[in-house]
């Protein structure tokens, strides 16, 4: 549960994600689906409950603690250093390995997105589509085994929104989990194994894509009709 000056934004979600699954989240604008991921992997304090990653409680941990523990994060607005080349951005998180390590990473995950031949670009030049496979590389370079995926299909021109599927779905079968956010209907309901519906902060819905296409209150609820 998380308040914000009074505003619950999420109020008693409960929700589980087994390992090597693709779970989506949608609902309307300020749902609280975002905070839902902050929460998840502590960028912001819950007032209650707890957060279980792997079997461990990581209800205290700090931010860069559950990076190191294997969760990575993209964001809904690309938190990318526009400045910075492209490599350089996936050179920068802090993590213990050394230079020579990290770029070694760098590289593989960058090829694996499909950006290496713009390797020495600058972030900034990038299309909306490219910053968020730059993201997905950056969070690579952790190695992570259950990333947390805030819109990553927004402004993402369709070219690229089939390249980042391909991207999640290859990331899967290496035994990766994903809990992914998204206001693009379509894409979602066809990625995922299960769905979450939220709404004013609550969970009100969860099931396989078929079950939630088929419920009326939940289209009524996420289309506003
Ligand atoms: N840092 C904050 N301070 C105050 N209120 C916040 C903060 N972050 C979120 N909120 C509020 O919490 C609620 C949930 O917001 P959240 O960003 O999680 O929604 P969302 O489902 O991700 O929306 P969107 O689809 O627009 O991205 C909203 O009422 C929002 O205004
Ligand atoms: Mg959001």
């Amino acid at each position: 549960m998380k308040k914000f000056e009074g505003v619950v934004a999420v109020d008693h979600v409960s929700l589980t994600v087994d390992e090597g699954e693709i779970v989506g989240i949608i609902g309307p604008n300020g749902s609280g689906k975002t905070t839902t991921l902050n929460l998840i992997n502590r960028l912001i304090d819950h007032d209650e409950g707890e957060i279980i990653f792997r079997g461990k409680s990581i209800s205290r941990a700090k931010t860069h603690e559950t990076a190191l523990l294997g969760m990575g994060r993209t964001f809904q607005i690309t938190r990318l250093f526009r400045n910075l080349t492209v490599m350089e951005n996936t050179m920068v998180p802090v993590v213990d390995i050394d230079r020579s390590e990290r770029q070694k990473r760098a590289i593989k995950w960058l090829k694996f997105v499909g950006l290496y031949h713009l390797r020495n670009e600058l972030a900034q030049n990038l299309s909306g589509g490219q910053q968020k496979l730059l993201e997905i590389a950056r969070t690579m370079v952790m190695e992570p085994v259950f990333l947390l995926m805030d819109e990553p299909f927004a402004g993402v021109h369709h070219s690229i929104v089939s390249r980042i599927i391909q991207v999640i779905e290859e990331l899967r079968k290496e035994g990766r989990t994903f809990l992914i956010v998204s206001h693009d209907i379509h894409t979602i309901f066809g990625l995922c194994d299960r769905m979450i519906v939220m709404n004013e902060g609550k969970k009100i819905a969860e099931g396989d894509p078929d079950e939630i296409r088929r419920d009326r209150e939940i289209i009524r609820v996420y289309l506003g009709v």
